[in-house]
């Protein structure tokens, strides 16, 4: 079983990446070979709307997506990770989130496998639990586009501070216990 977790935001060590790094850890006790992949370090560039991917099977882009491609249809477990910036995730997991667009074919139908499953991790500095309820709602909805089963949501709430998400200890064990839980 293979686990691929994907951080959103610039901060390596950052509240997201503390997050999405307790999924990995459980996946990794559950006995999964892991991957993590910080999007703000790759080559990615947003789509360009050219409908190349409606006619062919790919994107005419040629960079770092083709990582994120792979791993999105041989993997079998993901970990997206994202902290909440002006209302919504980053613009890097956005641009990521564009460019798949290229594994959806113009029926709408996936061109991945159905059934992989996925948790989602955030973090905010609003204290409120609900702040961004709708950014994560719809993120759910682009998973099950590609017939993923979203096991679930854990968002880190009212810190700015890198890392200060591990203060939140309840936080820190639910995120592990569904890495562990990924596969059951
Ligand atoms: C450009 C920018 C915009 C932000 N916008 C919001 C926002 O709209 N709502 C919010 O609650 N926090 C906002 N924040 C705070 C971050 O979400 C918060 O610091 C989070 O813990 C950062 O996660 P990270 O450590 O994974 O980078 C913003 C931070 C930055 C840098």
């Amino acid at each position: 079983m293979k686990v691929v977790g994907f951080v959103g935001s610039p901060r390596k060590n950052g509240n997201t990446d503390v997050l999405v790094q307790q999924v990995l850890d459980g996946a990794v006790e559950a006995g999964a070979d892991v991957e993590k992949f910080y999007i703000n370090e790759m080559n990615i560039k947003g789509c360009q709307g050219c409908t190349y991917c409606r006619e062919v099977d790919g994107c005419k882009l040629k960079d770092d997506m083709s990582q994120v491609y792979d791993a999105l249809k041989n993997a079998d477990g993901f970990v997206f990770g994202s902290p909440i910036y002006f209302f919504q995730f980053t613009s890097q997991m956005r641009q990521v989130i564009d460019r798949c667009w290229a594994l959806v074919n113009p029926d709408f139908t996936s061109r991945i496998e159905a059934g992989k499953k996925a948790i989602i991790v955030s973090a905010q500095g609003n204290p409120e639990p609900d702040a961004f309820k709708g950014v994560f709602e719809e993120f759910t909805q682009v998973l099950q586009m590609f017939g993923m089963d979203v096991k679930g949501t854990f968002v880190d709430v009212g810190h700015h501070a890198p890392g200060e998400a591990k203060e939140n200890a309840e936080l820190m064990e639910q995120a592990k216990t569904a890495g562990i839980e990924l596969f059951k």
